[in-house]
Protein backbone atom coordinates (compact mmCIF):
# COMPACT_ATOMS: atom_id res chain seq x y z
CA UNK A 1 0.00 0.00 0.00
CA UNK A 2 2.68 2.63 0.82
CA UNK A 3 4.82 1.33 -1.80
CA UNK A 4 2.22 2.12 -3.90
CA UNK A 5 1.17 5.66 -2.95
CA UNK A 6 5.13 6.37 -2.58
CA UNK A 7 5.17 5.22 -6.33
CA UNK A 8 2.21 7.80 -7.23
CA UNK A 9 3.57 10.52 -5.56
CA UNK A 10 7.54 10.13 -7.05
CA UNK A 11 5.17 11.24 -10.26
CA UNK A 12 3.17 13.62 -8.71
CA UNK A 13 6.70 15.49 -7.26
CA UNK A 14 9.01 14.67 -10.83
CA UNK A 15 5.76 16.24 -12.71
CA UNK A 16 6.44 19.52 -11.18
CA UNK A 17 9.86 19.36 -10.07
CA UNK A 18 11.33 16.60 -8.40
CA UNK A 19 13.67 17.52 -5.45
CA UNK A 20 15.63 14.29 -6.00
CA UNK A 21 19.05 14.72 -7.07
CA UNK A 22 19.20 11.95 -8.71
CA UNK A 23 15.96 12.19 -10.70
CA UNK A 24 16.70 15.47 -11.27
CA UNK A 25 20.31 14.51 -13.23
CA UNK A 26 18.08 13.78 -16.31
CA UNK A 27 14.95 16.31 -15.83
CA UNK A 28 14.17 18.87 -18.62
CA UNK A 29 14.62 22.10 -16.04
CA UNK A 30 17.75 21.88 -13.94
CA UNK A 31 17.64 23.59 -11.00
CA UNK A 32 21.10 24.84 -9.95
CA UNK A 33 22.37 24.07 -6.74
CA UNK A 34 25.69 26.40 -5.43
CA UNK A 35 27.47 25.34 -2.22
CA UNK A 36 29.48 27.04 0.09
CA UNK A 37 31.27 24.77 0.97
CA UNK A 38 33.67 23.35 -1.32
CA UNK A 39 36.10 20.44 -0.89
CA UNK A 40 39.39 21.94 -0.23
CA UNK A 41 42.11 21.68 -2.43
CA UNK A 42 45.13 20.76 -2.05
CA UNK A 43 44.08 18.63 1.38
CA UNK A 44 47.06 17.93 3.02
CA UNK A 45 45.19 16.20 5.99
CA UNK A 46 48.48 15.75 7.85
CA UNK A 47 48.89 19.12 7.87
CA UNK A 48 44.96 19.55 9.02
CA UNK A 49 45.28 17.02 11.83
CA UNK A 50 48.84 19.12 13.30
CA UNK A 51 47.05 22.68 12.96
CA UNK A 52 43.58 21.21 14.86
CA UNK A 53 45.79 19.89 17.30
CA UNK A 54 48.00 22.64 17.76
CA UNK A 55 44.66 24.23 18.43
CA UNK A 56 43.54 22.41 21.45
CA UNK A 57 46.97 21.37 22.85
CA UNK A 58 48.10 22.92 26.35
CA UNK A 59 46.05 25.33 27.74
CA UNK A 60 43.15 26.89 26.35
CA UNK A 61 41.99 26.60 23.06
CA UNK A 62 42.60 28.34 19.77
CA UNK A 63 39.10 28.53 18.17
CA UNK A 64 39.92 30.87 15.65
CA UNK A 65 41.90 27.89 14.11
CA UNK A 66 39.49 24.82 14.42
CA UNK A 67 37.39 27.16 12.43
CA UNK A 68 39.73 27.95 9.94
CA UNK A 69 40.37 23.91 8.97
CA UNK A 70 36.79 22.43 10.04
CA UNK A 71 34.57 25.20 8.43
CA UNK A 72 36.90 24.87 5.25
CA UNK A 73 36.34 21.65 4.62
CA UNK A 74 33.49 19.62 3.46
CA UNK A 75 32.53 16.87 5.69
CA UNK A 76 34.09 13.96 4.00
CA UNK A 77 37.48 15.89 4.35
CA UNK A 78 36.70 16.53 7.85
CA UNK A 79 36.38 12.83 8.42
CA UNK A 80 39.50 11.96 6.59
CA UNK A 81 41.25 14.72 8.61
CA UNK A 82 40.06 12.78 11.64
CA UNK A 83 41.08 9.37 10.48
CA UNK A 84 44.84 10.76 10.41
CA UNK A 85 44.87 12.82 13.56
CA UNK A 86 43.54 9.25 15.37
CA UNK A 87 46.83 8.02 13.22
CA UNK A 88 49.13 10.49 14.25
CA UNK A 89 47.86 11.57 17.76
CA UNK A 90 46.24 8.87 18.75
CA UNK A 91 42.69 10.59 19.95
CA UNK A 92 39.27 11.23 18.36
CA UNK A 93 39.32 14.03 16.95
CA UNK A 94 35.63 14.88 17.85
CA UNK A 95 35.94 13.91 21.05
CA UNK A 96 38.61 16.05 21.50
CA UNK A 97 36.65 19.13 20.01
CA UNK A 98 33.76 18.54 22.28
CA UNK A 99 35.99 18.96 25.68
CA UNK A 100 37.07 22.01 24.39
CA UNK A 101 34.00 23.90 23.35
CA UNK A 102 31.16 24.17 24.94
CA UNK A 103 27.59 25.21 24.13
CA UNK A 104 26.32 25.84 20.95
CA UNK A 105 29.29 26.19 19.16
CA UNK A 106 30.32 22.25 20.07
CA UNK A 107 27.10 21.11 18.77
CA UNK A 108 28.06 22.80 15.69
CA UNK A 109 31.41 20.94 15.73
CA UNK A 110 29.57 17.91 15.86
CA UNK A 111 26.87 18.64 13.56
CA UNK A 112 29.85 19.15 10.94
CA UNK A 113 32.10 16.36 12.28
CA UNK A 114 29.19 13.17 12.60
CA UNK A 115 28.87 10.82 9.51
CA UNK A 116 26.18 12.40 7.40
CA UNK A 117 23.96 9.10 7.06
CA UNK A 118 24.45 8.82 11.28
CA UNK A 119 23.95 12.71 11.51
CA UNK A 120 20.51 12.69 9.28
CA UNK A 121 19.51 9.29 11.03
CA UNK A 122 19.96 10.92 14.70
CA UNK A 123 18.14 13.91 13.74
CA UNK A 124 14.94 12.19 12.26
CA UNK A 125 15.07 10.20 15.38
CA UNK A 126 14.85 12.82 17.23
CA UNK A 127 12.06 14.99 14.82
CA UNK A 128 10.43 12.31 16.04
CA UNK A 129 10.60 12.16 19.71
CA UNK A 130 8.45 13.78 21.98
CA UNK A 131 4.43 14.27 21.40
CA UNK A 132 5.46 16.36 18.70
CA UNK A 133 6.92 15.35 15.19
CA UNK A 134 8.71 18.46 13.29
CA UNK A 135 7.34 17.56 9.78
CA UNK A 136 9.63 20.08 8.44
CA UNK A 137 12.84 18.34 9.33
CA UNK A 138 11.77 15.31 8.55
CA UNK A 139 10.52 16.60 4.71
CA UNK A 140 13.63 18.82 4.99
CA UNK A 141 16.47 15.51 5.42
CA UNK A 142 14.10 12.80 3.68
CA UNK A 143 13.20 14.40 0.48
CA UNK A 144 16.67 15.98 -0.44
CA UNK A 145 18.39 12.67 -0.69
CA UNK A 146 19.68 10.64 -3.79
CA UNK A 147 18.76 7.27 -3.28
CA UNK A 148 22.26 6.15 -2.06
CA UNK A 149 22.16 8.40 0.55
CA UNK A 150 18.50 7.19 1.96
CA UNK A 151 19.98 3.96 1.74
CA UNK A 152 22.56 4.98 3.80
CA UNK A 153 20.67 6.80 6.32
CA UNK A 154 18.02 4.19 6.76
CA UNK A 155 21.03 1.67 7.30
CA UNK A 156 22.05 3.92 10.22
CA UNK A 157 18.76 4.66 11.57
CA UNK A 158 18.62 0.61 12.16
CA UNK A 159 22.12 0.73 13.41
CA UNK A 160 22.15 3.38 15.67
CA UNK A 161 18.14 2.75 17.11
CA UNK A 162 17.55 -1.09 16.30
CA UNK A 163 14.53 0.01 14.81
CA UNK A 164 13.13 0.37 11.54
CA UNK A 165 13.10 4.21 9.87
CA UNK A 166 10.14 3.39 8.01
CA UNK A 167 8.28 1.87 10.84
CA UNK A 168 9.03 5.09 13.04
CA UNK A 169 7.75 7.24 10.21
CA UNK A 170 4.77 5.43 9.87
CA UNK A 171 4.00 4.99 13.83
CA UNK A 172 5.18 8.27 15.29
CA UNK A 173 3.67 10.14 12.76
CA UNK A 174 -0.14 10.31 12.84
CA UNK A 175 -1.87 11.59 9.31
CA UNK A 176 1.34 12.46 8.18
CA UNK A 177 2.21 9.03 8.05
CA UNK A 178 1.14 8.36 4.84
CA UNK A 179 3.43 11.09 3.39
CA UNK A 180 6.59 10.82 5.42
CA UNK A 181 6.64 7.64 3.92
CA UNK A 182 6.24 8.50 0.43
CA UNK A 183 8.65 11.07 0.73
CA UNK A 184 11.05 8.98 2.32
CA UNK A 185 10.29 6.41 -0.49
CA UNK A 186 11.29 9.76 -3.01
CA UNK A 187 14.88 8.70 -4.42
CA UNK A 188 13.80 6.91 -7.49
CA UNK A 189 13.01 3.40 -7.88
CA UNK A 190 16.21 3.14 -9.90
CA UNK A 191 18.54 4.99 -11.09
CA UNK A 192 18.44 3.75 -14.75
CA UNK A 193 16.66 6.47 -16.46
CA UNK A 194 14.68 4.77 -20.12
CA UNK A 195 11.55 5.44 -21.26
CA UNK A 196 9.52 3.49 -23.49
CA UNK A 197 6.23 4.53 -24.77
CA UNK A 198 4.80 1.52 -25.85
CA UNK A 199 5.63 0.17 -22.08
CA UNK A 200 3.87 2.96 -20.63
CA UNK A 201 0.79 2.85 -22.75
CA UNK A 202 0.25 -0.78 -21.71
CA UNK A 203 0.66 0.25 -17.65
CA UNK A 204 -1.47 2.98 -18.21
CA UNK A 205 -4.17 0.30 -19.52
CA UNK A 206 -3.45 -1.97 -17.01
CA UNK A 207 -3.62 0.91 -14.52
CA UNK A 208 -6.86 1.07 -15.55
CA UNK A 209 -8.04 -1.84 -15.51
CA UNK A 210 -7.20 -2.54 -11.78
CA UNK A 211 -8.65 0.88 -10.98
CA UNK A 212 -5.77 3.47 -9.99
CA UNK A 213 -8.75 4.71 -8.11
CA UNK A 214 -10.15 2.58 -6.03
CA UNK A 215 -7.79 1.96 -3.45
CA UNK A 216 -9.48 -1.07 -2.43
CA UNK A 217 -8.20 -3.43 -5.60
CA UNK A 218 -5.56 -5.75 -5.42
CA UNK A 219 -2.30 -3.52 -4.54
CA UNK A 220 0.36 -5.92 -5.60
CA UNK A 221 -0.96 -5.85 -8.97
CA UNK A 222 -0.65 -1.41 -9.09
CA UNK A 223 2.68 -2.19 -6.90
CA UNK A 224 4.13 -4.45 -10.00
CA UNK A 225 3.41 -1.92 -12.04
CA UNK A 226 3.83 1.43 -10.17
CA UNK A 227 7.14 0.51 -7.96
CA UNK A 228 9.33 -1.49 -10.35
CA UNK A 229 9.47 1.39 -12.99
CA UNK A 230 11.66 4.16 -13.13
CA UNK A 231 10.10 8.29 -12.28
CA UNK A 232 10.53 8.82 -16.01
CA UNK A 233 8.60 5.74 -17.25
CA UNK A 234 6.22 6.98 -14.70
CA UNK A 235 5.72 10.14 -16.06
CA UNK A 236 5.31 8.41 -19.47
CA UNK A 237 2.61 6.06 -17.84
CA UNK A 238 0.86 8.64 -16.38
CA UNK A 239 0.85 10.77 -19.67
CA UNK A 240 -0.53 7.61 -21.29
CA UNK A 241 -3.82 7.47 -17.85
CA UNK A 242 -4.35 10.85 -18.59
CA UNK A 243 -4.81 10.19 -22.09
CA UNK A 244 -6.99 6.96 -21.99
CA UNK A 245 -9.34 8.75 -18.65
CA UNK A 246 -8.83 11.77 -18.79
CA UNK A 247 -7.82 12.24 -14.90
CA UNK A 248 -4.78 13.72 -14.07
CA UNK A 249 -2.57 11.24 -11.46
CA UNK A 250 -2.66 13.79 -9.30
CA UNK A 251 -6.07 13.85 -8.29
CA UNK A 252 -5.71 10.66 -6.96
CA UNK A 253 -3.26 12.15 -4.33
CA UNK A 254 -4.71 15.79 -3.93
CA UNK A 255 -3.97 15.84 -0.48
CA UNK A 256 -0.12 15.62 -1.10
CA UNK A 257 -0.34 19.04 -3.21
CA UNK A 258 0.90 21.02 0.04
CA UNK A 259 3.55 19.74 1.15
CA UNK A 260 4.46 19.14 -3.19
CA UNK A 261 4.60 22.75 -3.32
CA UNK A 262 6.88 22.83 -0.04
CA UNK A 263 9.21 21.06 -1.56
CA UNK A 264 8.90 21.84 -5.19
CA UNK A 265 11.07 25.26 -4.90
CA UNK A 266 13.52 23.61 -2.77
CA UNK A 267 15.16 26.96 -1.87
CA UNK A 268 12.44 28.66 -1.12
CA UNK A 269 11.54 25.96 1.27
CA UNK A 270 14.30 26.19 2.66
CA UNK A 271 14.58 29.75 3.61
CA UNK A 272 11.56 29.44 5.05
CA UNK A 273 13.10 26.97 7.66
CA UNK A 274 16.49 29.63 8.06
CA UNK A 275 13.77 32.02 8.72
CA UNK A 276 11.63 29.65 11.24
CA UNK A 277 14.61 28.35 12.91
CA UNK A 278 16.11 32.59 13.35
CA UNK A 279 12.64 34.59 13.71
CA UNK A 280 10.79 35.39 16.70
CA UNK A 281 11.50 34.85 20.26
CA UNK A 282 14.42 32.59 21.06
CA UNK A 283 16.72 30.71 18.01
CA UNK A 284 16.30 27.31 17.25
CA UNK A 285 19.94 26.35 17.39
CA UNK A 286 19.43 22.70 16.72
CA UNK A 287 17.37 23.49 13.43
CA UNK A 288 19.37 26.33 12.53
CA UNK A 289 22.79 24.08 13.06
CA UNK A 290 21.24 21.46 10.94
CA UNK A 291 20.30 24.03 8.37
CA UNK A 292 23.70 25.01 7.95
CA UNK A 293 25.71 21.97 8.48
CA UNK A 294 23.32 20.12 5.54
CA UNK A 295 22.86 22.91 3.26
CA UNK A 296 26.27 24.28 2.95
CA UNK A 297 27.48 21.48 0.87
CA UNK A 298 24.63 21.81 -1.47
CA UNK A 299 22.67 24.53 -2.06
CA UNK A 300 23.54 27.13 0.15
CA UNK A 301 23.86 30.02 -2.44
CA UNK A 302 20.40 29.69 -3.35
CA UNK A 303 19.24 29.82 -0.30
CA UNK A 304 20.73 33.03 0.57
CA UNK A 305 19.18 34.55 -2.58
CA UNK A 306 15.83 33.08 -1.63
CA UNK A 307 15.96 34.16 1.66
CA UNK A 308 16.84 37.91 0.77
CA UNK A 309 14.50 38.10 -1.63
CA UNK A 310 11.94 36.95 0.66
CA UNK A 311 12.80 38.51 3.61
CA UNK A 312 14.67 41.57 2.48
CA UNK A 313 17.44 40.49 4.94
CA UNK A 314 20.52 38.70 4.19
CA UNK A 315 20.39 35.30 6.25
CA UNK A 316 23.87 36.43 7.20
CA UNK A 317 22.43 39.41 8.93
CA UNK A 318 19.79 36.92 10.86
CA UNK A 319 22.53 35.02 11.71
CA UNK A 320 23.97 37.30 13.44
CA UNK A 321 20.97 38.93 14.80
CA UNK A 322 20.65 35.64 16.48
CA UNK A 323 24.09 34.15 17.74
CA UNK A 324 27.44 35.20 18.60
CA UNK A 325 31.13 34.40 19.55
CA UNK A 326 32.40 31.04 18.08
CA UNK A 327 29.21 29.81 17.25
CA UNK A 328 28.60 33.01 14.98
CA UNK A 329 31.59 32.93 13.36
CA UNK A 330 32.21 29.25 12.45
CA UNK A 331 27.84 29.34 11.24
CA UNK A 332 28.67 32.55 8.91
CA UNK A 333 31.70 30.75 7.79
CA UNK A 334 30.21 27.80 6.69
CA UNK A 335 27.63 29.45 4.74
CA UNK A 336 30.13 31.34 2.65
CA UNK A 337 29.96 34.84 4.64
CA UNK A 338 32.92 35.50 6.61
C1 LIG B 1 19.71 11.27 -19.41
O1 LIG B 1 19.66 9.87 -19.48
C2 LIG B 1 20.28 9.31 -20.63
C3 LIG B 1 20.14 7.81 -20.52
O2 LIG B 1 18.84 7.46 -20.80
C4 LIG B 1 21.73 9.70 -20.66
O3 LIG B 1 22.33 9.22 -21.86
C5 LIG B 1 21.86 11.20 -20.63
O4 LIG B 1 23.21 11.55 -20.57
C6 LIG B 1 21.13 11.74 -19.42
N1 LIG B 1 21.20 13.17 -19.42
C7 LIG B 1 21.67 13.85 -18.39
C8 LIG B 1 21.66 15.33 -18.55
O5 LIG B 1 22.08 13.32 -17.39
C1 LIG C 1 51.56 17.48 3.66
O1 LIG C 1 52.40 18.49 4.13
C2 LIG C 1 53.60 18.01 4.69
C3 LIG C 1 54.37 19.21 5.21
O2 LIG C 1 53.62 19.89 6.14
C4 LIG C 1 54.40 17.25 3.68
O3 LIG C 1 55.56 16.71 4.28
C5 LIG C 1 53.57 16.14 3.10
O4 LIG C 1 54.25 15.53 2.05
C6 LIG C 1 52.25 16.70 2.58
N1 LIG C 1 51.42 15.61 2.15
C7 LIG C 1 50.89 15.57 0.96
C8 LIG C 1 50.06 14.38 0.65
O5 LIG C 1 51.04 16.47 0.16
C1 LIG D 1 11.36 29.71 -6.07
O1 LIG D 1 10.38 30.66 -5.73
C2 LIG D 1 10.85 31.99 -5.73
C3 LIG D 1 9.70 32.85 -5.32
O2 LIG D 1 9.31 32.54 -4.03
C4 LIG D 1 11.38 32.38 -7.08
O3 LIG D 1 11.93 33.69 -7.01
C5 LIG D 1 12.46 31.41 -7.50
O4 LIG D 1 12.86 31.69 -8.81
C6 LIG D 1 11.91 30.00 -7.44
N1 LIG D 1 12.98 29.09 -7.77
C7 LIG D 1 12.82 28.13 -8.64
C8 LIG D 1 14.00 27.26 -8.85
O5 LIG D 1 11.77 27.94 -9.21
Amino acid sequence: MFRFICALFIITITLHESVCDDCLRNATRRVSRTPTVFPYHPLNVTDDAAALRQAMYGLGTDEDALINVLAHRTKAQRLKIAERFKEDYGKDLLKDLKSETSGNFQKLLEAMMLPPAEYLAYELNKAMDGSNTDEDVLIGILCTQANHEIIAIRRAYQTAFQRNLEDDLVTRTSDTAQRLVITLCNACPDDQVYSDVNEAKKDAEALVRVGVLNLGVDQSALNNILYQRNWKQLQLIFEEYKKLTGYNIETVIKNEFAITRSIKNQSAFFARLFRKSTKGLGTNDASLIRLVVTRSERDMVEIKQEFEEKYGETLADAIKADTSGYYEKCLLALIGEE
